[in-house]
């Protein structure tokens, strides 16, 4: 564990009186007396005004201006919400059995939240929430089931959004329904989220709106321009939030993750390909020079960023990137795995783009793969006081000692 992640987790009383005392602008009101049900309806106009004055009237008055400055929520690793930030709050998790849903779960539960996960089992798996099950109610049921979602969602006043389908190649073969699913789903969950009167929504995005790009850091005012179809779909989810804050009142939050890495990482790509190899005592194997750089961030610094865009109003209606800044080169990593194996052998092949390697017959290269993906933390850091904290080496560290007790994971690897 990294230094100061660990220093903050034993100070965490002193983040609790700075959280009491309002400093960080996160305090909640009393719970809303009517279920959310009660304000909201299914037809625009006067549902809309109700919505808007009921939020209004759940606001904090008293949210400081000030930037928090070094308090220990920088170096607050997940258990950072513990016991008392979202108590009372009704929050509705979808694709909360997923990689980095099943985290941020367990944060909002360790926060106090009362939490209900909605999620298809697509992708995700029970045995994400092993820790957790008993405590949380999990609903089986699919984004795209309006019907469905809205029931479910009925009652909740907070609303985080991680399902997706994330497979690149599966959206390449299938671009409708990646569509369906990703900026679908992501409508459908507005649409409820503003007819029930839900007070928030923090939608998970994604690094793939930008695209190519000739610069070093991608800041969120840069050119979305996806060189995927999941990238669109994602852009396309941000768009309908857009409309749904302008035209609905409702407050969201797009956060555009990088390449998010940690335990339950499930599919194949380079990070968790590379770590297979090394568990099988394999060649490490990098496509083309592997100078392609890209920004590899811990699900722990993205849990933290997530739960302060969930708990603070000075979110609303903002995007942020979730990422390290850092461009962390394929071959760089490739080293770091090399070196954390005692020292495995790095090849590289000449495979080209939508081609399949020789050496792993079974994985093909990205089609449009991008040269650069590295995006600016800056302004998360500048309006929440947020800034990645756990180093590549030491999360790298933290998702292999997860691997060698779940050893049977491998077999969802898609590679
Ligand atoms: N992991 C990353 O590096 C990364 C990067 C950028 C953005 N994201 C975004 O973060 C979010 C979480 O991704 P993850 O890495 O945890 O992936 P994941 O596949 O582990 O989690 C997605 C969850 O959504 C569920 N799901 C999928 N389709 C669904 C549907 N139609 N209805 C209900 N549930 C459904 C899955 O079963 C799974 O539990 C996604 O929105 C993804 O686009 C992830």
């Amino acid at each position: 564990m990294c230094p100061r992640l660990a220093a903050a987790e034993c100070d965490v009383d002193h983040y609790r009186r700075e959280v009491r005392s309002g400093l960080l602008g996160l305090r909640w009101p009393s719970p809303p007396s009517a279920t959310a049900h009660e304000y909201g309806s299914s037809l625009p106009g006067n549902a809309t005004e109700k919505t808007k004055r009921q939020r209004a009237a759940d606001t904090p008055k008293d949210t400081p201006k000030d930037t928090p400055k070094d308090t220990c929520l920088e170096g607050a690793g997940l258990g950072m919400f513990r016991d008392m930030m979202f108590a009372n709050q009704k929050i509705f998790l979808t694709g909360g059995a997923g990689f980095i849903g099943s985290h941020i779960a367990e944060s909002l539960l360790a926060g106090g939240a009362q939490l209900t996960i909605y999620d298809n089992f697509s992708s995700g798996s029970m045995e994400n929430l092993h820790k957790i099950e008993g405590r949380v109610q999990i609903i089986r049921g699919d984004i795209c089931d309006y019907p469905a979602l809205e029931a479910a969602m009925r009652g909740h006043n907070l609303v985080s959004h991680q399902a997706a389908q994330l497979e690149i190649l599966k959206c390449v073969d299938d671009p409708i329904w990646d569509l369906q699913v990703n900026t679908g789903g992501t409508i459908n969950v507005l649409r409820a989220a503003k007819n029930l009167g839900v007070r928030k929504v923090v939608l998970a995005s994604s690094a793939c709106v930008y695209g190519q790009t000739d610069v070093e850091q991608q800041s969120e005012d840069h050119a979305t321009q996806p060189n995927w179809a999941y990238g669109v779909s994602k852009l396309a989810g941000e768009h309908y939030a857009r409309i749904y804050m302008t035209d609905y009142g409702l407050p969201v939050v797009n956060l555009r993750y990088g390449i998010i890495y940690g335990p339950r990482e499930w599919y194949g790509r380079v990070f968790t390909i590379f770590l297979k190899r090394l568990f099988e005592r394999k060649p490490l194997v990098v496509f083309g020079d592997g100078q392609q750089r890209r920004d590899f961030t811990y699900v722990g610094d993205v849990v933290r960023m997530h739960n302060l865009c969930l708990a603070s109003d000075r979110a609303n209606g903002q995007t942020y990137n979730v990422a390290t800044g850092i461009g962390t080169t394929v071959n760089t990593l490739a080293a770091l795995v090399a070196e954390a194996g005692g020292g495995l052998e790095v090849l590289h092949e000449n495979v080209k783009e939508g081609e399949y390697s020789k050496i792993m017959p079974e994985r093909v290269r990205l089609p449009a793969e991008l040269k650069v993906m590295t995006l600016s933390p800056a302004k998360a850091l500048a309006e929440l006081g947020w800034k990645p904290e756990v180093a590549l080496k030491d999360g790298l560290q933290h998702q292999i000692a997860w691997l060698k007790d779940h050893l049977h994971r491998w077999h969802t690897v898609h590679i």
